[in-house]
């Protein structure tokens, strides 16, 4: 089965859930897959080489902050991201629309203003020079333009966001013309069942090569964050790729895959890591703990990553107290390696029509 654009292929399906592949006309990766993300065209910490070992397929980057530093053009002349980012494989450039939101940004219909965290310059984004940044930097999937709305909000507030959101997603169409690359569109309404509903169909009206589910993980409760991706999944098409953004902890992958989604990103791997902490087949680790002192034990002894296999314990909390920087390239291989063998087990699932193991595992992640 595949998608109108013939991007997307079923491998395996048992009721809601699936195994693909995503075909683009540059790079192809499986699915369900884990984006680890490198918001300035790196994963902090973590050389790209690195991601490749791991035998990621895909990484995320993102458009706000490309467009501002290096600068779209600048990458576009060194033969863009992927020569620029020295990743031989997939990438996908979020549109900016969900990075403005946490500064001061004022939206208005024709797209959303706000000031670099750089240097404080103006900077504006419409539905139109958010494809074109994403055409320059040459990603093989770009996303549209959204409006993100935190939650909780009223529902003219989510409305207003939603009928927004859809305007900028016809004009977001309208614009791209780099046959390369894929355009997704971005389902909003917060956990609202109609104006999911609303969305979706308006947006699967337009037409694209895959539809994320946007707007979770943004405030509300946990459990309405998975009713609200079983919703969206019922209703979304069953021959395109799936993307839940920015939700990417342990627990909720493994629920989402259940569901029937097909992409993951999140930052929580890499940053969890920086603070000491390994996301472990035992749950959640921090090595700073006194127990950890003298301890010869591997931080997980169900992985084999380096970090997992060279390093005891009490190296990892001694590391803490004298070198973090280190420390946190060692718990962002691990945690990162912990993300890739989470959705081989999800795929293994997939195959065996059965999450229970996964479900299992991932049940001290539920906090
Ligand atoms: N990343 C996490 N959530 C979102 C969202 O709602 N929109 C966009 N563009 N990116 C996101
Ligand atoms: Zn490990």
């Amino acid at each position: 089965m595949t998608t109108l654009s013939g991007r997307f292929e079923i491998l395996k399906e048992s009721g809601s859930y699936r195994n693909g592949r995503f075909l683009g006309e540059r790079h192809s990766f499986l699915t369900p897959v884990f984006m680890p993300v490198g918001t300035r065209g790196s994963v902090r910490l973590f050389p790209h080489d690195l991601l490749d070992q791991i035998g990621f397929e895909v990484v995320l980057a993102n458009t706000y902050h490309m467009m501002l530093r290096p600068g779209a053009d600048v990458v576009a002349k060194l033969g863009g991201l992927h020569r620029f980012s020295g990743w031989p494989n997939a990438i996908l450039t979020d549109s900016g629309g969900f990075q403005v939101m946490s500064l001061d940004a004022n939206f208005d219909l024709d797209g959303v203003s706000f000031r670099s965290v750089y240097d404080g310059a103006k900077a504006y984004l419409t539905p139109e020079n958010a494809v074109r940044m994403q055409e320059l930097l040459g990603s093989d999937i770009a996303m549209v333009l959204d409006v993100c709305t935190m939650l909780p909000a009223s529902t003219d507030q989510l409305k207003e966001a939603l009928y927004l959101t859809i305007s900028w997603a016809k004009r977001s169409k309208a614009a791209h013309n780099r046959s390369d690359q894929s355009l997704f569109g971005i389902v909003q309404g917060g956990t609202d069942a109609t104006l999911r509903k609303i969305s979706i169909e308006a947006t699967c009206e337009i037409g694209f090569d895959g539809y994320a589910i946007g707007g979770l993980a943004v405030g509300e409760e946990r459990s309405l964050t998975l009713e609200t991706v079983q919703l969206c999944c019922d209703s979304l098409p069953q021959d395109a790729p799936r993307y839940l953004m920015g939700v990417g902890d342990p627990y909720s992958i493994v629920h989402a895959v259940e569901l029937g989604v097909d992409m993951f990103d999140c930052v929580a791997p890499s940053r969890v890591a920086r603070h000491g902490v390994g996301w472990t087949s035992n749950g959640k680790v921090s090595v700073k703990q006194a127990r950890y002192v003298a301890s010869e034990e591997p931080l997980d002894p169900n992985c084999e990553c380096d970090t997992c296999v060279r390093y005891p314990m009490a190296l990892l909390n001694h590391l803490f107290k004298v070198d973090p920087v280190t420390l946190g390239v060692l718990l962002t291989r691990h945690n990162l390696t912990f993300m890739k063998t989470l959705i081989s087990w999800c795929r293994k699932a997939v195959e065996e029509g059965n999450f229970n193991d996964p479900k299992r595992f991932v049940e001290t992640y539920y906090s």
